[in-house]
């Protein structure tokens, strides 16, 4: 893998996301002994504008147990942009770190950072997109049905940073991907024409409004909030909007006897998807969030060099 940004998922190749997956799979059936010292003397440098548990956590472990250093900076302690600029933040930290992961709000930081700074940028989420999820829930798909090939993503809720990210990594891998939204909470145009420039053979795309039949014959169904970070003030108004989008046993009943059940966590059970389903058999939100782990080792021992 040669890049040394993921911005978003289009910073990567189909070949380079096959190849995050065998390292992770690798790293994830190894013991933690075996490659302790990979990191050793590295630093990650994090920076969180938002909260996280997963990415953060994951993040820490994954660079703890490679045997480097992760720093937590959060907003209050470097207010990057505001008490200077991104261009000095980028290059000063540059100087300090081998690494930066960042979570933010506009994505328009994360590419700013990412030019300016010496070492390599991974985008932790930003309001666009979500590249370390997406790439931890088609590794989690992979990991269960043996293949991607022919698995139909269902992605029913918000056309929102989770949701771009899954449509560009199943174009990038030829995956079906079908996304079911209430009106006027739509991936953006901008996105599907993304999608038809870098979709490969064998991805097919359904943009739709109607849950029911995004579900039919669905390999996976995924959730996510109904209301993201930074989008607290329209929270009862999104309530409403979305009823009906709801991962509940009627709307799972459509899928495949054997579909996985996603959701990026956190979960607002009640809302976006019942106990019985999150708790169901079928249910992989565990397993993915354990995998956003091991994708992070794969990250960081592919990017620093
Ligand atoms: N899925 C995810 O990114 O979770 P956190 O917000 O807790 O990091
Ligand atoms: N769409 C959610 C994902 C959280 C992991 C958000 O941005 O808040």
């Amino acid at each position: 893998m040669n890049t040394n940004k993921l911005t978003s998922i289009l910073d990567l190749t189909g070949d380079d996301i096959l190849e995050i997956f065998d390292v992770a799979a690798k790293l994830k059936g190894s013991n933690v002994r075996d490659y302790s010292n990979t990191m050793t003397g590295k630093i990650l440098g994090m920076i969180f504008e938002k909260c996280s548990m997963r990415t953060r956590v994951s993040f820490e472990v994954a660079m703890a147990q490679l045997g480097g250093h992760p720093i937590y900076l959060t907003k209050q302690d470097i207010n990057l942009g505001e008490r200077e600029s991104i261009k000095d933040g980028a290059n000063v930290l540059s100087r300090y770190v081998d690494c930066i992961a960042i979570r933010t709000f506009g994505q328009e930081m994360v590419e700013e950072l990412a030019k300016e700074a010496s070492v390599p940028v991974i985008n932790a989420l930003s309001d666009y997109c979500h590249p370390c999820q997406a790439l931890t829930d088609l590794f989690t798909i992979k990991e269960k049905r043996g293949s991607l090939d022919n698995v139909i993503v269902s992605y029913i809720g918000d056309g929102n940073n989770v949701a771009r990210s899954l449509a560009f990594i199943c174009a990038k891998l030829g995956t079906p991907f079908r996304i079911a939204t209430p009106e006027n909470y739509e991936l953006d145009k901008n996105t599907l024409s993304i999608v038809d420039e870098i979709a490969s053979d064998n991805f097919s795309i359904s943009v739709g409004n109607d849950p029911q039949s995004a579900a039919k014959d669905a390999d996976v169904i995924y959730a996510d909030t109904w209301t993201s970070m930074g989008q607290e003030s329209e929270a009862v108004t999104r309530r409403n909007d979305f009823k009906g989008f709801q991962i509940n046993s009627e709307l799972t009943a459509q899928a495949k006897d054997n579909v996985i059940i996603m959701h990026c966590l956190p979960a607002h059970r009640g809302e976006e998807i019942t106990d019985e389903v999150i708790d169901g058999p079928n249910s992989a939100v565990y397993d993915q969030a354990e995998n956003r782990m091991h994708i992070k080792k794969a990250l960081l021992k592919l990017m620093i060099k």
